[in-house]
């Protein structure tokens, strides 16, 4: 069941006249008998950050997954601007432009920064590696993300901070022009300052007209970066809308049974959420 938080009657209606750059029509994707997601619509539109809560083992990694390429789903549809796409290789989906920074990241701790920019897409000059752009380029681009911390970018990644590596990961999908960028609980293993920096970075992409999902369990985080939230509950899509339209009570109770109960509050999220419901 779909808890529509925000009344709007069709899963393309955002209220905020954003056309949408990825959309998930009715996906369902299974393991043997474990039914992982079933009948999951979503809207991704570009230039916001859409927040992708939900309990452990509510599909969010499996959804990524799906969308990334490296699982394929069992029904529904997947479509990219507006066109159905057939991602059906992590290939197809860096072809598109999606880029996913998964929670280990996927970092070559012996290689440095531009090196890891680089990694399986080297600029080539004469047949030998253009060291010279490589190093002009992943420099402007750490510039453009205002990533300042960094000494050198020719330090071998695994001298990092938790925040800088989660750095370098992200601007590696900017440099491959990434229209979607997909993050897996960017900041879970961060302290303050670093987790602040990455909400920064993730701000930025959005800034940028880059669309950005994020995999998050602190709602501080979603509240303090989302646009859009949607929850997940045991593998179906409980709720999704305008971050405006959700407080921390509200998401709470939909990440932990996977619906509202209005009656229950006559105050705080579930009012709101009934208040909303002229909206649309
Ligand atoms: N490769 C797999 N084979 C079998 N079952 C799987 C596989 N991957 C995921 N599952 C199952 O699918 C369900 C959803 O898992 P998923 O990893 O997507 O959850 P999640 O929301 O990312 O959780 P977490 O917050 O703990 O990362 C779980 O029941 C999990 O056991
Ligand atoms: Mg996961």
């Amino acid at each position: 069941m779909v808890t529509d938080i925000a009344g709007s009657s069709s899963p393309t209606d955002y209220g905020d006249d954003v056309g949408s750059l990825l959309s998930l029509r009715g996906i369902s994707k299974s393991f043997g008998a474990v039914q992982a997601l079933e009948d999951v619509n979503l809207d991704i539109p570009a230039g916001k950050v859409t927040a992708l809560v939900g309990d452990n083992g509510a599909g969010k990694s499996t959804l990524i997954k799906t969308v990334s390429g490296i699982w394929q789903p069992s029904a529904g549809e997947i479509l990219w601007n507006g066109k159905p796409a057939d991602i059906r290789t992590p290939r197809d989906a860096d072809a598109r432009g999606i880029a996913t920074v998964y929670q280990d990241l996927a970092l070559c701790d012996n290689l440095d920064i531009v090196q890891n920019m680089y990694l399986g897409h080297e600029e080539l000059r004469w047949g030998l590696l253009d060291e010279n752009k490589m190093e002009i380029t992943a420099r402007q681009v750490l510039s453009d993300l205002s990533v300042t911390t960094v000494q050198s970018i020719r330090q071998p990644v695994g001298s990092l901070s938790g925040g800088q590596r989660q750095a370098v990961a992200v601007a590696r999908a900017v440099m491959r022009e990434a229209k979607l960028v997909i993050l897996d609980e960017p900041t879970a293993a961060l302290g303050v300052s670093q987790t602040a920096q990455v909400l920064d970075l993730i701000t930025t992409l959005a800034s940028r007209g880059i669309a950005v999902m994020v995999v998050s369990h602190n709602l501080n985080d979603v509240f303090a970066v989302a646009d859009r939230i949607a929850v997940l509950h045991l593998g179906h899509m409980a709720s999704s809308g305008p971050v405006t339209d959700y407080d921390t009570q509200s998401v709470v109770e939909l990440i932990t049974t996977g619906t509202l109960n209005h009656l229950a509050a006559n105050s705080g999220a579930g009012a709101k959420a009934a208040d909303t419901d002229s909206k649309g």
